[in-house]
């Protein structure tokens, strides 16, 4: 069973979504602009994952276009303090239920070849 509870993201989000992203990646973060881009706009699922104490411990982005049955994992990202927990597994699987439910048959995630973590 997963410890951890998954939701769309709200406003409320922001600045935990952009302290995640400074712990989560070193460089071509997300910005708080971006993530509130993304909190605005139609057709995007923004997935967050909370632990038991109800802090944010992980999100995933999708991204649809109109007229493609593509979908893009635009990012994935689970607190370092949180990984190795299948979080990021569950949050995958949020993305792909997300990209279902609007009628996408594929998801794309674009990764750095060493990024051995995200491609399994
Ligand atoms: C990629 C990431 C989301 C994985 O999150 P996670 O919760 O630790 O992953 P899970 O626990 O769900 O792991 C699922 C599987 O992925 C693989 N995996 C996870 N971390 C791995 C690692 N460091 N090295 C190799 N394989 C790994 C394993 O096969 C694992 O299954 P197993 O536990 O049965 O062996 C996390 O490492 C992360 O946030 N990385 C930084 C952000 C990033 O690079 N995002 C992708 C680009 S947008």
């Amino acid at each position: 069973m997963c410890a951890f509870s998954l939701r769309p993201a709200l406003p409320d989000d922001l600045d935990a979504l952009t302290a995640l992203e400074q712990r989560c990646f070193s460089s071509d973060r997300l910005s708080r602009r971006s993530f509130r881009k993304w909190l605005k706009r139609q057709h995007t699922g923004l997935i967050v994952a909370l632990d038991e104490q109800q802090q944010l411990a992980g999100y995933a982005l999708v991204l649809l276009q109109p007229g493609t049955r593509l979908a893009r994992l635009y990012s994935i990202a689970v607190d370092p303090q949180q990984r190795g927990k299948k979080l990021g597994e569950h949050l995958l699987e949020a993305a792909e239920d997300y990209a279902h439910q609007q009628r996408r048959l594929f998801l794309r995630l674009e990764v750095r070849r060493d990024n051995t973590a995200a491609i399994a």
